[in-house]
């Protein structure tokens, strides 16, 4: 991975973990779907059965806070840039959607 065997998460076997750049989107959730199902045909084992959901979003969000932490000699960028929804701070319109 990811974390193990490379605890920096700068990517190894698996995508470096502390970039911006995502094979499988870099939300939370598309974080936590990863985890918890892992990647088929690949070496990205699903956690599902081994550990409760409430630990896999520990785990999504923890990999979120890696972000920016440049390992030294991270793997070659992988996937696309996530960029994150920006959030609506214009209450009207936040009401008027609603
Ligand atoms: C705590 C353990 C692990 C976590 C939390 C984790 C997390 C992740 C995440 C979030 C991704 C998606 C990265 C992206 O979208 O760019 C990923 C991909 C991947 N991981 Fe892990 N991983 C773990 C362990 C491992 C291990 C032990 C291996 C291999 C022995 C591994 C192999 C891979 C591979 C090959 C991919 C890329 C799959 C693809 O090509 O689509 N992971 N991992």
């Amino acid at each position: 991975m990811c974390i193990l065997p490379r605890k920096d998460a700068g990517g190894e076997i698996g995508p470096n973990l502390t970039d911006e750049y995502w094979k499988h989107g870099g939300s939370i959730q598309d974080i936590f779907t990863v985890v918890r199902h892992g990647v088929q045909g690949t070496n990205m084992i699903s956690w599902e059965g081994f550990i409760s959901p409430e630990k896999m979003q520990n785990v999504a969000n923890y990999i979120l806070t890696l972000k920016g932490s440049n390992p030294e000699n991270p793997k070659k960028l992988e996937g696309d840039l996530y960029v994150p929804k920006a959030v609506s701070t214009d209450s009207t319109k936040t009401q008027a959607s609603l």
